[in-house]
């Protein structure tokens, strides 16, 4: 070989060495990290400690899958079911740092995981603004992924979030949820609707102790479940409120 084309193979040789591995990150990568699961850990014991519902490791895991089979169900792309996936299961990572703009703290904080386990920049670019889209202050439907995080998220109203063990001193965040024997996220997609099916024991929690404190995550529900180009429905005890 000559020299001149000895040195264009070690340029291209040195190109590829310095160019930044990208891989198809999947949500088990996510999973597995070592930041990762110590953020989670973390943040959910600050939520616990400050008295929010749980906020760790069972609702990532639920948004995520809820995440993506809204996503499947309505016929999207199976990558874009899995971004939506690990951006259900980061969304409330930035609970470490504050709850305050938890959506924002969290987004870059997936960026950095995202980044280092190898996610192209525009995959990255979908999972953070799903993340930073996520909570109803400020936050909108951006995207499929982000639409679809939103309705899972704000879809999860259980009693087994309740983490306060003393039922006289329950807050009406824990009435509500520990009202909630069951909740389900029904995708009908030839009907395009999207119905938040949720059964409340009435003798702990009145239905409208549920509105009160959940219209707001409703509305931006509502919103996601819009930009999907479905129908929301509320479906409580068994009858359409809306
Ligand atoms: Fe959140
Ligand atoms: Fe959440």
């Amino acid at each position: 070989m000559s020299k001149v084309s000895t040195n264009a193979v070690n340029k291209v040789k040195t190109k590829e060495a310095a160019a930044p591995q990208v891989k198809l990150v999947t949500l088990d990568d996510v999973r597995r990290d070592p930041q990762v699961i110590a953020y989670l850990k973390r943040g959910a014991e600050q939520m616990a400690l400050l008295g929010f519902t749980e906020h760790g490791e069972r609702h990532a895991s639920l948004v995520a899958s809820i995440a993506r089979n809204i996503l499947l169900r309505l016929g999207y792309p199976e990558r874009q079911a899995q971004l939506a996936e690990i951006a259900g299961y980061l969304h409330d990572i930035g609970n470490v740092i504050h709850r305050e703009n938890h959506a924002h703290s969290g987004a870059f904080i997936a960026q950095e995981v995202l980044r280092r386990l190898g996610m192209d920049y525009e995959e990255v670019s979908y999972v953070i603004a799903a993340i930073g889209n996520h909570e109803e202050e400020r936050g909108d439907p951006v995207s499929p992924i982000s639409a679809a995080v939103i309705i899972a998220d704000k879809a999860d109203v259980h009693r087994s979030r309740v983490q306060n063990p003393d039922p006289l001193s329950f807050d009406i965040h824990d009435r509500v949820n520990y009202s909630a024997k069951r909740s389900f996220v029904r995708v009908d997609a030839e009907k395009r609707t999207i119905a938040f099916e949720v059964d409340i024991d009435t003798s702990l929690s009145q239905v409208m102790e549920y509105f009160e404190i959940f219209m707001t995550r409703m509305l931006i529900a509502r919103r996601a479940v819009r930009f999907l180009g479905c129908k929301f429905q509320l479906r409580i005890n068994d009858i359409d409120l809306f």
